[in-house]
């Protein structure tokens, strides 16, 4: 079964299982702060459908992972609503911490609600992903719900302290293309690695190919992010439904923008000068491209992606699964979304 079929099946399952996470806010007079959460979750409000709810690939990476195990992947289902609640709580704390008025191509939960609400939304989803995840004891012992709360509460802090240099790094000029690695390490790999290593830790793999799932998700992290911060300097805004100008308003120090501080060109002048305003935004980004800024991009995500699939060799996936999983991380690579 190709990559297609999978996510045709898991996807409705998957969005079950959320809704009915998310739904322990259902109770008396909660139900204006129940809707901040499923706007968010792209079900309900203006612009509600299958583009407000994103791509949902880390649900179906866990899902995948342990079918590729060789177990009913609909054990994980927890597992998968948790790791997509912990994003959606890093997105809305994101938008707020990044400036972002548009995700998914709609308003963010702090445009639309102020900051104060944006918080307690990120709060919310972010408590609810924690009792999900409890929920894989329904059918697993007890033993593996701990070692998968572990994994996953290890991981939220890494993405903070990743999200922690991201916004610290705004404050300098001076960074170099080795200080970006750890940094997306923590804010996106952290996460992607713990979908594949909690998916083959219920689909019962050994330590070791725990360990070759882990780093599988953690490679395919790294490319995932190289491509979005592509993706967010070129990208079609139309496409990514987000803001295209921000990251450079913002004064991220991409992998792009790095690479060409390091050259030290015209772009490298331009960047010192102070931030960059949005009316130059698509300016800048020709300059960055004309001194191989995205072609460079380009190659790291590629290369990672590579990396990525050695170790997916290594976890010698099984069957059908294992195939949409290698599927997957090749499509990643040519996503404009
Ligand atoms: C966006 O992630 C944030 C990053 C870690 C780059 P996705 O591109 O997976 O976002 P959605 O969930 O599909 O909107
Ligand atoms: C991605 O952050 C990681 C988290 C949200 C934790 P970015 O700021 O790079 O992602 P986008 O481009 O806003 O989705
Ligand atoms: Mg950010
Ligand atoms: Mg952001």
């Amino acid at each position: 079964m190709p990559l297609k079929q999978f996510i045709e099946t898991m996807l409705p399952e998957i969005e079950k299982e959320l809704q009915s996470q998310v739904d322990r806010l259902k109770q008396n007079n909660s139900h204006p702060f129940h809707e901040m959460l499923t706007y968010h979750m792209g079900w309900t409000g203006e612009g509600a459908g299958p583009e407000a709810a994103g791509k949902r690939i880390r649900p179906l990476m866990v899902l995948l992972a342990a079918a590729s195990c060789g177990a009913d992947w609909r054990l994980a289902l927890p597992a998968a609503a948790a790791v997509e609640l912990v994003h959606n709580f890093s997105l809305v704390h994101d938008d707020v911490q990044d400036n972002s008025d548009k995700r998914r191509g709609r308003p963010t939960v702090w445009t639309k609600w102020g900051v104060p609400m944006a918080i307690n939304v990120g709060d919310a989803l972010f408590v609810i992903a924690n009792q999900s995840i409890l929920d894989l004891g329904k059918a697993l012992p007890a033993s593996t719900v701990v070692r998968a709360t572990a994994i996953l509460n290890d991981t939220c802090l890494e993405l903070t302290r990743g999200q922690f240099m991201d916004m610290s790094y705004e404050q300098h000029s001076d960074l170099k293309i080795e200080d970006y690695w750890p940094m997306i390490g923590g804010k996106t790999s952290a996460l992607l690695s713990a979908c594949t290593h909690i998916g083959a830790l219920v689909g019962g793999a050994d330590e070791a190919g725990q360990e070759n799932y882990r780093s599988f998700g953690y490679r395919l992290g790294l490319a995932f992010q190289v491509q979005d911060d592509v993706l967010g300097i070129w990208g079609d805004e139309a496409v990514t439904g987000k803001s295209a100008a921000s990251d450079l308003v913002e004064g991220k120090n991409s992998l792009p923008v790095l690479f060409a501080l390091e050259k030290n060109g015209a772009f490298a002048k331009r960047w010192k000068q102070g931030p960059i305003r949005a009316e130059e935004v698509k300016e800048v980004a020709v300059l960055l491209e004309s001194e191989g800024a995205k072609t460079y991009a380009v190659e790291m995500s590629q290369q990672e992606t590579e990396k990525a699939l050695g170790f997916l060799e290594g976890a010698n996936p099984q069957g059908e699964a294992g195939e949409a999983l290698l599927e997957l991380a090749n499509m990643l690579l040519k996503r404009k979304q």
